[in-house]
């Protein structure tokens, strides 16, 4: 996408008002080449502009199942739309932690909004390699919150807390072809289409066309360098 378009999406609506209370104390891992700090070292909740990313609770269930039992919202993920066990088994899965805190496998954040606290959808950030340091983000709204900005927010905060506080190298994100929403918002963070899967895997009955976006660090600093 055109700097100038990843830049509006950072400084005009996000990054400025990206609040990220992270405390950054160094690496306090044991055994491990880590060279961002532990999990221990970041606070959740994550404020952004109009969003709060906090950690899952039980409570959440019927809120997620409204979304996660929809068919567009499932319709290019690895699952069908889930009744309300299902959901309750994943909540609680999310609201766990996922691997060793000084060494995470994935931060699952419920995404709600700051005006009247309704959970609007979740985010994650998956770490695939910590020696490469390089992760991956995730995200699945309620289609009754659409077309606002609102994933964008959360996907920015994401990318802030994978490179400013984790120290990822690079971040990257996939999604079905034809799953445009994703693929534009990945576009509006300003990451680049780094590949193109042709029918490379068997995707619900159908050929299968992935897109992978990703971005470097250093294009990171580039782009909040830019806006300052
Ligand atoms: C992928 C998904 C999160 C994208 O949702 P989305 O509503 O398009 O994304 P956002 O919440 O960031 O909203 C972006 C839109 O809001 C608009 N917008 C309105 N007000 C805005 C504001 N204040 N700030 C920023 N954007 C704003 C943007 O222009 C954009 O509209 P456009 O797509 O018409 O250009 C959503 O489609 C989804 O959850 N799909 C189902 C699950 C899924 O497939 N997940 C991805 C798996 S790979």
């Amino acid at each position: 996408m055109p700097r100038s378009g990843a830049r509006r999406v950072l400084t005009g609506y996000y990054t400025a008002a990206i609040v990220l209370i992270v405390g950054w104390r160094g690496s306090s891992a044991v055994g491990l080449k880590l060279t961002g700090p532990a999990l221990a070292d970041l606070t959740i909740p994550i404020q952004t502009a109009r969003l709060t990313l906090r950690a899952f609770t039980a409570d959440d269930v019927d809120a997620v199942h409204e979304y996660q039992s929809l068919p567009e919202v499932a319709r290019y993920q690895y699952w069908q739309p889930r009744s309300r066990d299902e959901v309750a088994v994943e909540v609680a899965k999310w609201a766990e932690p996922d691997g060793p805190p000084e060494a995470p496998v994935s931060l699952v954040f419920a995404v709600t909004l700051k005006d009247g606290g309704a959970l609007i959808g979740d985010t994650v950030l998956l770490f695939r390699d910590w020696e490469a340091r390089q992760g991956e983000i995730g995200f699945s709204f309620n289609p009754a919150y659409a077309g606002q900005g609102y994933a964008t927010e959360a996907a920015a905060a994401l990318l802030r807390i994978g490179f400013e506080h984790f120290n990822l190298h690079r971040m990257f994100g996939r999604c079905d072809a034809r799953n445009e929403r994703s693929w534009r918002l990945m576009q509006r963070l300003g990451m680049r289409r780094e590949a193109h899967f042709r029918e490379h895997a068997l995707f619900k009955g159908e050929w299968d066309e992935e897109f992978y976006y990703a971005m470097l660090s250093r294009e990171w600093a580039d782009l909040v360098r830019d806006e300052a």
